[in-house]
């Protein structure tokens, strides 16, 4: 090889490597509109430090983290009077660190909740009294913490069946249909300055988005703090349909409450209608029908995606939501590869396992460009 084609290569092999860790492509932040957060939800390997790269790529990109398990209840509240917030604390400081706005996840949800907090005397159900009293020591001790720190709260998660009635959670057994107002009263006492929000999946459905909505306007008129109504987004490549996301976003809007997009993913598998309450052997089934990209993803599915990223992200900003976060920083993180069908390879986010940006990114890029010149 002669000396310029050898300079040529090594240059060209520089610049990739440096495209690979995403510190030449413009960063996401610095193309939004300032009224929006734009964020992404941290594992605990990339908040201690131990993925550098993705934590790389985070940290130029975003300007608000959440964390993906490590302030839930069973993490940081393993035992009745055992806290564990080591990896807690050291999420909070770099965010704050760093000049990131600091989500908190999640205070009150029927997952990822030890055994012991719904269980009551020798053996019986938990009663209200209990309940109340472990809510509330729980809330005081983890928003007190944090109380000025972490910016926002998820304070309830997933409260509603699909139907838009409240869904029979332990929380609400034991407590009654108030636990969601008790819940938002509490985390404002313990940190009078953090944004608390409801958080739920499906909320495109328009059932569930009226009990959303429904939810919040019955703890404003309590005069409780609301600042916001997530729409988790763990969506698909082809649905929920784009009018529906438009007509849910246009309602929550219109109701006064800001709408934040909590959780963004794209499952780019097929998705099979059953795959999420489907027992071992039909999930064996799925799995083998719907992982259908095990190597990558192929070119016309990049670009499908990157259409799919760039019409949300239009909605988005026309109905001006307060904050979008991905569910993970790259393809290397995501929770779908487990769920609802584990051991599949999923590929929902804006870069690849290796952390090269896929065509998504530059669609999320122009999106955000055109939403700030609006
Ligand atoms: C998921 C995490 O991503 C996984 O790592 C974990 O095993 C299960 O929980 N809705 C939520 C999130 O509110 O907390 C969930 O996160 C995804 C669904």
């Amino acid at each position: 090889m002669s000396r310029s084609l050898a300079l040529v290569a090594g240059a060209a092999l520089a610049a990739a490597v440096v495209h690979a860790s995403g510190s030449e492509a413009p960063a996401l932040k610095s193309l939004k509109p300032a009224g929006l957060r734009l964020g992404v939800a941290l594992s605990q390997k990339q908040s201690d430090g131990e993925d550098k790269a993705a934590l790389g790529l985070a940290l130029r990109h975003f300007d608000q983290v959440s964390p993906e398990n490590l302030l839930k209840w069973e993490r940081v509240h393993p035992e009745p009077e055992r806290y564990e917030f080591g990896p807690a604390d050291r999420y909070v400081e770099l965010g704050r660190s760093r000049g990131l706005f600091v989500v908190g996840h999640v205070l009150v949800w029927h997952q990822q909740t030890p055994a012991w907090v719904f269980a009551g005397e020798g053996g019986q159900p938990i009663d209200r009294a209990t309940a109340l009293a472990r809510l509330k020591s729980h809330i005081d001790a983890v928003v007190g913490r944090y109380r000025g720190r972490i910016g926002g709260w998820d304070v309830v998660n997933e409260a509603l069946e699909e139907d838009g009635t409240l869904r029979k959670t332990p929380w609400r057994t034991a407590i009654g249909d108030d636990y969601i107002a008790r819940a938002f009263a509490l985390a404002h006492a313990a940190d009078p300055t953090a944004e608390l929000y409801y958080n739920d999946y499906n909320l495109w459905k328009p059932a569930k988005r009226a009990g959303a909505l429904r939810i919040v306007a019955q703890l404003k008129a309590q005069g409780l703090r609301v600042d916001g109504i997530g729409e988790q987004a763990h969506w698909g490549i082809d649905d929920p349909p784009l009018a529906a996301i438009d007509e849910t976003l246009a309602a929550i809007r219109a109701s006064g409450t800001r709408a934040l997009i909590t959780e963004l993913d794209m499952d780019v598998l097929p998705r099979d209608p059953d795959m999420w309450g489907a027992d071992l052997a039909k999930k064996q089934k799925i799995k083998a029908a719907t992982n259908v990209y095990p190597q990558g993803l192929p070119d016309d599915v990049q670009q499908r995606l990157a259409r799919r990223y760039a019409d949300v992200f239009a909605l988005f900003l026309k109905h001006d939501v307060g904050r979008v976060t991905f569910w993970g920083v790259t393809d290397a993180d995501t929770w779908l590869d487990d769920f609802p069908i584990p051991g599949r390879v999923n590929h929902p986010l804006l870069w690849d396992r290796d952390g090269r940006e896929k065509p998504a990114f530059a669609a999320v890029a122009e999106a955000l460009r055109q939403g700030a010149r609006r």
